[in-house]
């Protein structure tokens, strides 16, 4: 029987973190051998904040290394990086066509990007549900793994494709979700105290998977607190769920019981249980860092592995756009 198809891909921003790790590469390492997976590298995406070319560049092979540090194993599926596959800006095209000004102009990311770069507002940001759509659709997946942040942008994949089908009396594209091994989509807070944890908030808010023990330890010590309550079992402030909500992903059980506990009867000490989380969450990250150091660097493994999976991804991706082509009517006459 033939696997489902999986597809998801991070932007080369800098170094991948705890987020990233949660809302989808954790996802990846266990799809790979259940479904069929295309993993990929969105540079494309990137460009919306018009990244230097050598940062750019460097980017991209780090976030390959920090795919395969993680566990993501080119033989068990296929990792690419988007910018190999002229399918995908093709298909984007395509799509552009029956996407419309007001349906983009209305997605929250687009908002929130658009009021925090008011200089910035470039046709690439618009319609950048357009192109994740086209990163889905040109293999056809119908689960896609990633945060809690991406649910609107799958949204949009469904309504970009179910009326691409619909106009070109087509049944091409099924409808992808958004997926996530536990029940629900996950969202990883900041340090910062509020909001989920992302780059854009400054490097201190974040845990990324490259940094070593003293700055992960460094970083969570920084992190917001509050005061302590005075109320037995009163509700904790955003920025005391988030510590909690962050040694969930990294604690043991006992541990997590017993700082909710002595949070509930008002005789916890925020410095303790920033320790505690600060030890950890190195014990998570160090082996992850420690895998990332070996790889990064070793470009002609990298290079191999780019090399083969864009060649498997555009295998995928062109039988999908001949029938796009034909569809809208590109036949060859000649
Ligand atoms: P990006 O690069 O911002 O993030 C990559 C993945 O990490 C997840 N993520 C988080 N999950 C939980 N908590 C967080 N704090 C957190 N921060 C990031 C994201 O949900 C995402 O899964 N547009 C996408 C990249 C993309 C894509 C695609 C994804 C382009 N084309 C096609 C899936 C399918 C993005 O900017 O993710």
């Amino acid at each position: 029987m033939n696997k489902e198809i999986v597809v998801s891909g991070i932007r080369p921003t800098g170094n991948l973190h705890l987020g990233n790790y949660m809302g989808a590469v954790k996802n990846f390492i266990k799809m790979q051998h259940e479904y069929n997976c295309y993993f990929f590298i969105a540079d494309f995406h990137s460009l919306t904040t018009h990244p230097n070319p050598k940062d750019l560049h460097q980017n991209v092979k780090q976030v390959l290394a920090e795919y395969i540090a993680c566990g993501i194993d080119p033989e068990a599926c296929t990792i690419y990086i988007q910018s190999d596959l002229p399918e995908i800006a093709e298909l984007y095209l395509l799509l552009n066509m029956h996407a419309y000004k007001g349906e983009l102009e209305r997605v929250t990311s687009f908002k929130e990007k658009a009021k925090s770069h008011p200089n910035n507002i470039n046709a690439g940001l618009l319609t950048y549900p357009v192109l994740m759509a086209a990163d889905i659709l040109i293999h056809k997946a119908l689960k896609v793994p990633v945060g809690k942040d991406q649910e609107q942008h799958l949204e949009m994949a469904r309504t970009f494709g179910n009326r691409f089908n619909r106009i070109y009396n087509n049944e091409l594209f099924p409808e992808p979700q958004a997926f996530n091994y536990g029940n629900q989509l996950v969202k990883v807070p900041g340090l910062q105290g509020g909001g989920k944890m992302s780059k854009s908030d400054g490097d201190n808010t974040v845990i990324n998977l490259n940094d070593d023990d003293a700055t992960v330890r460094k970083k969570i010590m920084k992190a917001v607190s509050d005061v302590s309550p005075t109320e037995p079992n009163s509700t904790p402030s955003q920025a005391v769920q988030n510590l909690f909500d962050l040694m969930t992903l990294v604690s043991n059980q006992e541990v997590i019981s017993y700082y909710k506990t002595t949070f509930a009867d008002c005789s916890i000490r925020y410095g303790d249980l920033k320790k505690q989380l600060a030890e950890d969450m190195a014990l998570f990250i160090s082996p992850i860092k420690q895998k990332i150091d070996e790889i990064s660097g070793n470009d002609e493994m990298l290079g191999k592995i780019a090399k083969m999976g864009a060649e498997k991804a555009r295998d995928s991706a062109s039988k999908t756009i001949a029938t796009a082509r034909e569809m809208i009517g590109f036949t060859k006459f000649y």
